[in-house]
Parts: C-alpha cells; structure tokens; sequence
C-alpha cells in the first residue's frame, strides 16, 4: 500500500513510524515531512496547506491508496473533501466537521445547545460590545479568538485592563488576524488539564490513552505558552471514575450533537478536558491528534494504526481491536533557545544512541549536506516507555541528555506533577 501523510512534524513523524509498523505498508510520502522524516518516508517538498499541489501530486502518482491529513489547517481548508473527491480515502474529518476546532464559537455553541459541559461564555463581534461587557465580567477572565491561531489565541487576563488590552489586540490590532474578528469571552475555570485524543467514525468513540500535556515554555509552569514542552500517559488524573464520566456527559454526546448537525466527525476528535470540581468540562476540542500528545499517545498503542484508521474512513470502528500497553510514557521536547519568541536555526544536531524502548521523534529539522540541521522552534521529542511513568521519565531525560545542539533547551519537570499525584 502506498500511503500520503500530509504535515511535518513530531506528530506525523509518530504517526509515520506507526504506521510502518504494517506489513502492507510498503511505501510512505510525507507532505513535505521533515529532515529526520525522511528516514523513515520519501518526503515532498510541498506544503500541508498547499491543497492544490497535494492534490496534483495525488494525482499524478496515480497510486496512493490512503492519506492521513494530521494538521488542523488542511483539515479545515477541506484538504479531506478534496482528496476524498478523486477516490483517495482519508483519515480526517471532512471542512465541515473540522469546523469543531477552527470555529471556538461553533464549538461553544455547540456545547451550549447540546448540555456539553463547558466554562460559561458569550461571544462578540463587536468590539465596543465586548468591552462593555468586560465592565463586569468576572476576574480572572479567558479571551479568545474564534478562529486558528497557532495555539496562540487564548489570553488569561488577570485584570479588567489586562482582559480590554486583549480584546483590543485581537478585534482591533488583529493581532490574529481575521480570526480575532469574532471572540469569546469566557469564565475562568481551574483544576488539572487531562488530553484525550480518541478515534471516531460518527457512530462509535474510542478513547486512546489519556495523556498530559505541559504546554509552559519554562520548568514549574512559567513562561510563555508553547505548542507542547512535554508529555506523559497516562495521566493519573484521568480515573476510572472521569473516565466514565467523560463518555456519558462529554464523548458521546459530542459525536451525536456533530451527527444532529450534519456534521459527521470522522477521524481523531482530541478532548482538552479541565477537572474542575464540578465535574470534567470541555476547555477546547481539536479535529486532529495533538503535537506532542501524539509522541506519547502512539507508542503506547499496540494494535495497528492503518487498520484502526482504515475502519474509521470505512465506519466500521465498533469492529476493530484498539489496545494500549499498560506502560507509561514520556516525551521530553527539545528546542532551540529562544523559543517560543524568536531563535535561531541551522544548528547541527547530534542524537546518541538511544537506551530502552526509546523514539526519537524529529519535529523542525532539515537535512543539509547530509547533516541534520535545526529549522524550527520545537526540534524533536525523545520518548521512552517504561513499565512505570518514574521509569518513563527518568530514560527519556537519560537520552535527552545525548541529544546535542547549540542553544538547545528543555523543561526537567515533565511529568513531575503527574508522579507526585500518582503518589498522593
Ligand atoms: P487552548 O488553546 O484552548 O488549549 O487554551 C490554552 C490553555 O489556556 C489551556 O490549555 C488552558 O490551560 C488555558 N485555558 C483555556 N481556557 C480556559 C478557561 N476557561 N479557564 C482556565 N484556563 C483556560
Ligand atoms: N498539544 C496541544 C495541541 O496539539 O493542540
């Protein structure tokens, strides 16, 4: 089977060596991959948001039997309808479903009508509206743009001042560009974050292991929000109990509200869960797996990516085995200095050689002269499996430490938190 990953990061370079893992497997394009990808796929020089030229590559090799779309922007530019439209089947849901992450208002809307438990809200178009309301609003307070905005849309204002200065950045500066045109304000809600990615078809939900990401650029939760900085799974925080909770009152009716809309979600719905004491509550939903969620997420998982995924393009989920390993995992990412304001590029990286059940999951990397160079903020993820999360945690940093390149930065608390609750 020939198979098209569309994206470039540590998500597709995990996705791409699952995938592998099948023995029908036997060639793998990545659009446009990375440098560290191309060990493992033939990559193409042709941009996930490049739709025309994905398809037009599809096309002209006449033999690609299967796509996964990982990013949000294809997904909600209907990179999926496209391809679907000259016979290729996809995992990913289709424009209209991707709308769930790339509109916070259609997702807000669609928890409120649906009794989707969720932070309280109202949306503005109007920015002499939104301030007026910020008047009164509750303290502390969370902005947000509606649309895409590379994980960078969401404000947490402390004060008044604080929350009006962010209204205006986004609705007048357009600092998110046009997705700042509509905003939601909503309240403040505290507790642990858990991710939940899961498979879905529209009929059947299928929860993968529960995973924490820790989303700070510095130790101890401090600094700038980034992509992701690190991960662990499970997440001891995600019981029996939520878990249960999370099907009944978020999952499944999620799945149907999607269905009641005409808007069939088909492919991996990620839950950002908060558990607050009243009970779990959707804090954002994504069309997509999550980056780094992913590099902890798949390495557990010991039935076969393909065939999970082809069922789900197919609508036959209910069928298919899904099993994760009762092992935990770690990802510890490893950037350039810098990030996530601005850093340099170009530095050669070095990788020893990994000890224990360890993936080295290249994100921003180009292959220069033979060389691996850095060519982006986030620059790879080391993940290890170990039979307990302390294990996990203490191999990966052991092989973080043979990764080498100038300026490279990391937390050294991934998956502290989450060891210390599982102790308490
Ligand atoms: P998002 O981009 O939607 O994942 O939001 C980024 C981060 O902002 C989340 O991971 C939370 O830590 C935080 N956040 C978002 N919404 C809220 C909220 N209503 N209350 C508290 N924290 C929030
Ligand atoms: N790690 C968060 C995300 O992928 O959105």
């Amino acid at each position: 089977m020939n198979i098209m990953v569309i994206g470039g990061g540590g998500r597709e370079h995990a996705i791409i060596k699952k995938l592998a893992e099948n023995k029908d497997v036997t060639k793998i394009y990545a659009l446009p991959g990375n440098g560290g990808i191309a060990a493992d796929a033939e990559c193409v020089d042709i941009k996930a948001t490049d739709i025309d030229g994905i398809k037009a590559f599809a096309q002209e090799k006449g033999n690609i039997d299967y796509a996964v779309v990982a990013p949000d922007d294809p997904l909600a530019m209907g990179c999926v309808d496209t391809l679907e439209g000259i016979g290729i089947p996809c995992f990913g849901p289709n424009a209209k479903a991707a709308i769930i992450e790339s509109s916070k208002v259609f997702a807000k809307d669609l928890m409120k009508k649906y009794g989707i438990p969720t932070a309280q809200y109202e949306t503005f178009d109007d920015m002499a509206k939104a301030l007026e309301y910020l008047e009164t609003a509750p303290i502390p307070t969370v902005i947000k743009a509606d649309g895409l905005a590379l994980g960078k849309g969401v404000i947490i204002a402390e004060t008044r001042d604080d929350a009006k200065a962010a209204v205006r950045r986004m609705m007048e500066e357009k600092a998110f560009g046009e997705s700042g045109t509509r905003i939601v304000i909503e309240e403040f809600l505290t507790g642990p974050e858990v991710s939940v990615l899961s498979f879905t078809d529209g009929q059947t939900i299928v929860p993968m292991i529960s995973s924490q990401d820790h989303k700070r650029a510095l130790d101890g939760d401090q600094g700038l929000n980034t992509g992701g900085m690190g991960t662990v799974a499970p997440n001891p925080y995600y019981t029996e109990a939520v878990a249960a909770e999370c099907m009944e009152k978020i999952f499944l009716p999620t799945v149907r509200a999607m269905n009641e809309e005409g808007r069939t979600f088909k492919g991996c719905l990620y839950f950002g869960l908060m558990i607050t004491a009243d009970g779990p509550k959707v804090i954002e939903y994504n069309c997509r797996f999550g980056d780094p969620e992913t590099q902890v997420v798949l390495p557990l998982l010991q039935s076969d990516l393909l065939t999970i995924m082809q069922a789900v393009t197919e609508q036959r989920l209910a069928e298919v085995d899904v099993t994760f390993s009762e092992e935990s995992a770690c990802c510890v990412v490893v950037a350039s200095g810098g990030y996530p304001a601005s850093y340099e590029k170009g530095k050669v990286i070095t990788i020893g050689e990994p000890e224990g059940k360890t993936d080295i999951f290249i994100a921003g990397a180009k292959l220069e002269d033979g060389q691996l160079k850095t060519s982006g903020g986030r620059v790879l993820g080391v993940t290890s499996v170990a039979d307990t999360l302390e294990e996990a945690i203490q191999l990966s940093y052991r092989n973080v430490e043979k990764i080498t390149f100038e300026k490279a930065y990391y937390r050294k608390d991934i998956g502290r938190r989450a060891l210390e609750v599982e102790r308490s």
